[in-house]
């Protein structure tokens, strides 16, 4: 009797958003595609809107549908959103509430920014190769507290003179939780977590590593260091490969995981996942719309193939669909093949859509 293989059949909230967004969403789709034959998956894509395509629509950047269809699917893969044509509108309209109302609305607390860099790029890192060489960092970064949600928030005005606030607040939970994944994170890797606070001045950052040293009793196998937010940004220029996983709390480590991208090439090859406690993850490149290059094809789609890859990893657990794409990707650098904002004067400068089909390619031949 023939075997019958058993496909897995999964749905992916499509939201490309603007800029860029549309154009690198698409590489990733078509890449999603070259694996599903051959590793036994099939995916229904189910686009929606959000950032300034939903304040275009609906007039609002983040619409109950686009929600809905989220929690419909298995997960979400994420593009970009914003651009100066929105820049006027009032700040809880921004296209940028869409990203933040979607972490907060499905609990999307811990956010993971690998940064690798493929020895292939070393030229396009603007940091020195003896610097650089064997990069391979994760930034573990608290993703629904401090800052950007924190209240009280707002403006006001008194006797002429205006103020605007934000509040950084963080619970213990809030911190045990995301370290609980960092220590996780770095018990499959090399075992090293650097917590970065600033405890020298803010409230806040003591409790976090009071928690942290806490957290860290229960994994013994793991080697725990402190740094100050600091000090952290001017090492990761100048001796980036001490760092295994980097645990931060939210607006560090927005900063600081755009410091990382940019020593791997370009932020155009940085991915991320965001994890949390129900089901719904989602996938989205660390760049953002890239509104002067939207559509003149010069988009580097590799940071949303890595999310695409990263999803298959952490939603489907098929780490072999994942890893066949990160090989494909590793090739196509190798081959030389390169969008501009990797591109050094050798090899072949290839367009996004360029870029999507050799990849696919790739993964589709990959063993
Ligand atoms: C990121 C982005 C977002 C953030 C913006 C778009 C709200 O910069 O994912 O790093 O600040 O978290
Ligand atoms: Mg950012």
């Amino acid at each position: 009797m023939l075997e019958r293989r058993k496909i897995r059949m999964y749905k992916i909230a499509v939201l490309a958003g603007d800029g860029i967004g549309p154009e690198v969403m698409a590489e990733a789709v078509k890449v999603l595609h070259a694996v599903e034959k051959k590793f036994d998956l099939e995916f229904d894509f189910l686009e929606g809107l959000a950032g300034g395509a939903a304040i275009d629509a609906y007039g609002m950047p983040l619409p109950e549908s686009t929600v809905k269809l989220c929690e419909e699917c298995d997960a979400v893969l994420f593009g970009a959103v914003g651009g100066p044509r929105w820049d006027g509108v009032e700040g809880r309209l921004r296209p940028e509430r869409a990203i933040l109302g979607l972490r907060k609305h499905f609990g999307l607390y811990a956010n993971l920014r690998p940064a690798v860099l493929f020895p292939a790029l070393i030229d396009a890192s603007p940091i020195k190769r003896e610097i650089v060489e064997k990069l391979d960092l994760l930034i573990v970064r608290e993703l629904t507290g401090g800052l950007y949600f924190g209240t009280p928030k707002g403006r006001d005005e008194s006797g002429g003179k205006v103020r605007a606030f934000d509040t950084m607040t963080y619970t213990e939970h809030e911190i045990e939780r995301v370290a609980h994944i960092a220590f996780k994170a770095a018990q499959k890797r090399k075992k090293r977590v650097t917590s970065v606070d600033k405890a020298n001045v803010l409230e806040t950052s003591r409790l976090w590593r009071e928690v942290v040293e806490k957290v860290a009793r229960a994994y013994a196998d793991v080697e725990l260091c402190h740094m100050y937010v600091d000090n952290c940004s001017m090492q990761m220029v100048t001796s980036p490969v001490q760092f295994d996983v980097i645990l931060t709390e939210n607006t560090f480590g927005d900063i600081l995981s755009d410091e990382s991208a940019v020593l791997t090439g370009s932020i155009g090859m940085l991915p991320s996942a965001s994890l949390g406690d129900k089901k719904h993850y989602l996938y989205e490149p660390t760049h953002g719309s890239a509104p002067d290059i939207a559509g003149t094809g010069r988009a580097n789609p590799i940071a949303c193939i890595l999310s695409a890859s990263l999803m298959l990893e952490y939603s489907f657990q098929a780490a072999d669909a994942s890893t066949a794409i990160k090989q494909a990707v590793t090739k196509a650098l190798d081959e030389g093949y390169r969008t501009s904002d990797i591109y050094t004067g050798t090899g072949k400068l290839v367009s996004t859509n360029e870029m999507g089909d050799i990849i696919a390619r790739l993964t589709e031949r990959c063993p």
